[in-house]
Order: C-alpha cells, then structure tokens, then sequence
C-alpha cells in the first residue's frame, strides 16, 4: 500500500464534513490486490465501511487484507468464473451481515493490439469476459442479496476508452463501452428495487495495469506504477486541462460518493475522472493549432 493510501486509511472525512459516511456499510471490491481498487478499499475502510476485496493474487491479496486490518477480508476471485464472483459476494454476508456497496472494479489492459487483419479472436473474447462479462456476475450476485435488502450501490469501473477509441485496444474500448449499456441496463431494472448502479470513468492513472500489458511482473509492476507519472503528464499535456497526472485516490474519492448516501439520487450515470480529457482538448492546443495556420497563410503566395 502507498503512502498516501496509508495515510487515508487512517483519516476518515474525505467527503468534507461527513466523517464515516461509509459507517456499518459492508462492501465487496472486485480486482483489489492493487491499483484503484486497493486505493478504493483503504477510502472505504476509513470510511468506516468492513470491506471484502477480491483477486486472483492470494498471497497479495492476503498481506493486503491483513494490512488493512480487522474490518478487512480477502477472497481469491477470478470474475469470469462464476462461482468465485458468488463466493466473493457470500464472504460479505458471512463475515460482516450483508451487501451494501459493490465496485465492479477488476480489468486488464491489452498486452499488444495486434492490427485487425491479425487479431486474436480469444484475446478479444477473454477481455469481453474480464469486464462485461466480470461485471455482469458481479452485478447478479450482489442484486442476489441486496434485492431482499431493497438497498444498494453497485458501481462499476469503466474508463474513457468506453468514450474514445484510440485511447486503447479495440477489445478494451468495446469491453468498456459495453459496461456503460450494462449500467444503464442494470440501473433501470434495479432501481425498481432501491439499488443504484453507477459507473467511472477513470482517464490514464498511473497504476501497475500498464507495465503488465507490457509484461512487467504484476508485483513489480504494481511496486513501480507512481513512477510513470512525469510521463503522464507530459505525454497527456495536449489531451487533457488539468495539469497533473490523475491518481487512484481521485478514483477512489468518485467511488465513495457513488458508495455513499450523499448520491442518494443518481443512478445509470456515468462519472469521469479525466481531468478533462472527455470535455475536449486544452484550448491552447487550438491556440497553437490557430497560430500555425495564421502563419502558413500569411506566407502563401498571392
Ligand atoms: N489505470 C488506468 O489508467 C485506468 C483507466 C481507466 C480504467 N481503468 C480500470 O480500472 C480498473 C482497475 O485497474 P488499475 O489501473 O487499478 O490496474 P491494476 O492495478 O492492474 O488492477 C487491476 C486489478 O484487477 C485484478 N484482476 C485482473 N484480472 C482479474 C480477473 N480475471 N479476476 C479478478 N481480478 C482480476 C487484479 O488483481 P489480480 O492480478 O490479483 O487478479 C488487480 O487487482 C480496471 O477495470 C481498469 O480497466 C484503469
């Protein structure tokens, strides 16, 4: 765990002047040995929430858990396998009384978009199966406990590549995209029943995901993800306004307002945290963009 994260985890009142707001809430957290969804876990714990976190990395996901202390477990769960996404959701009754807040949050990167008349059909279909396909089990088995409740948030990790192509391989973007419909879908029926399904839209974050797509260690790629930043912010400076890298502690924020009653109102919406990029490009691109037209114009010949 990082060092901001550690901090977090012992300061409850992210959302000003609502300390706890996550307080006697139980939450499961899909793909949370590292990344967002370990940055989301330690939001929620000083929050006050008991949280079930879940990967496919038993011994980081264990050392996690016991780091992040008593209000938290871990459970080995692969989400395209049916029966580890059921189980992840019963360790949350089992060990803490019930469901009330899950994030759909495990995804992979694309290791290496291969042009289409070479893509690999499987690779295509296994990354439906991480996200849409993760999702969708997430979203039946927590629906399963928390539709007898009548309450619930469930909130489910896209990314701009669900907005942009470009911005990732085909399989991703499509993966992702789908996750928006699978929300609105989801909210619209379960709304009926007082549960709320949400998504965010994270841009790039410096996270382990992209030294892994390029086969770095997960350990290591995990280890040395906050050292990317200088390079997000130079290689985003003509996509996005703001002017600093984003961090899994801006995602973590946007998911424990979806989590808490404080979005009590909002459903089948889609949050980025993009610092700007799906708004458009910064203006001073068009500035330069304007100016180096000017330029060529005025030394066209009559
Ligand atoms: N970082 C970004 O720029 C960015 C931008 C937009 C959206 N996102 C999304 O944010 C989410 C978290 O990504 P991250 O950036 O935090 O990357 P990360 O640190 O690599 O986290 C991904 C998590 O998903 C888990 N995971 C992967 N495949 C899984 C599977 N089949 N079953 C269960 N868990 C699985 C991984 O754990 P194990 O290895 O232990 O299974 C890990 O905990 C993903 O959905 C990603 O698509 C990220």
């Amino acid at each position: 765990m990082g060092e901001q994260m550690r901090a977090q985890a012992g300061q409850p009142g992210v959302l000003k002047g609502q300390p706890g707001v996550l307080r006697n809430k139980v939450a499961v957290i899909t793909g949370a040995t590292s990344g967002i969804g370990a940055a989301t876990a330690a939001v929620f714990l000083a929050e006050g929430a008991s949280v079930v976190i879940g990967g496919r990395r038993k011994d980081v996901g264990e050392a996690l858990a016991a780091e992040l202390g008593p209000r938290a477990r871990f459970t080995a769960a692969d989400v395209r396998v049916e029966a580890d996404v059921e189980a992840l959701m019963a360790t949350a009754v089992d060990e803490f009384g019930g469901l009330d807040v899950l994030v759909n949050n495990a995804g992979v990167g694309v290791a290496k978009p291969l042009p289409l008349p070479e893509a690999d059909y499987a690779a295509f279909l296994d990354t439906l199966a991480v996200h849409a396909g993760g999702m969708f089990l997430g979203i039946k088995h927590a629906a399963r406990i928390m539709v007898p409740r009548g309450s619930g948030s469930i909130i489910n990790m896209s990314s701009i590549g669900g907005h942009r192509a470009g911005w990732s391989d085909i399989s991703y973007s499509t993966a992702k995209a789908g996750v928006h419909q699978l929300t609105r879908s989801a909210a619209v029926e379960l709304g009926l029943r007082g549960i709320r399904v949400n998504s965010i839209s994270p841009g790039p974050i410096p996270t382990g995901i992209f030294a892994k797509n390029a086969g770095v260690d997960a350990d290591r790629a995990d280890r040395t993800a906050a050292a990317l930043e200088p390079l997000f912010v130079e290689a985003l400076a003509s996509h996005q306004s703001l002017r600093r890298a984003g961090r899994v502690e801006d995602v973590a924020a946007a998911a424990l307002w979806l989590a808490s009653d404080a979005s009590s109102f909002v459903t089948g919406q889609d949050l980025g945290v993009d610092g700007g990029i799906a708004a458009g490009r910064p203006i001073s691109v068009a500035v330069t963009e304007r100016r180096l037209l000017a330029e060529a114009f005025s030394s066209l010949p009559d």
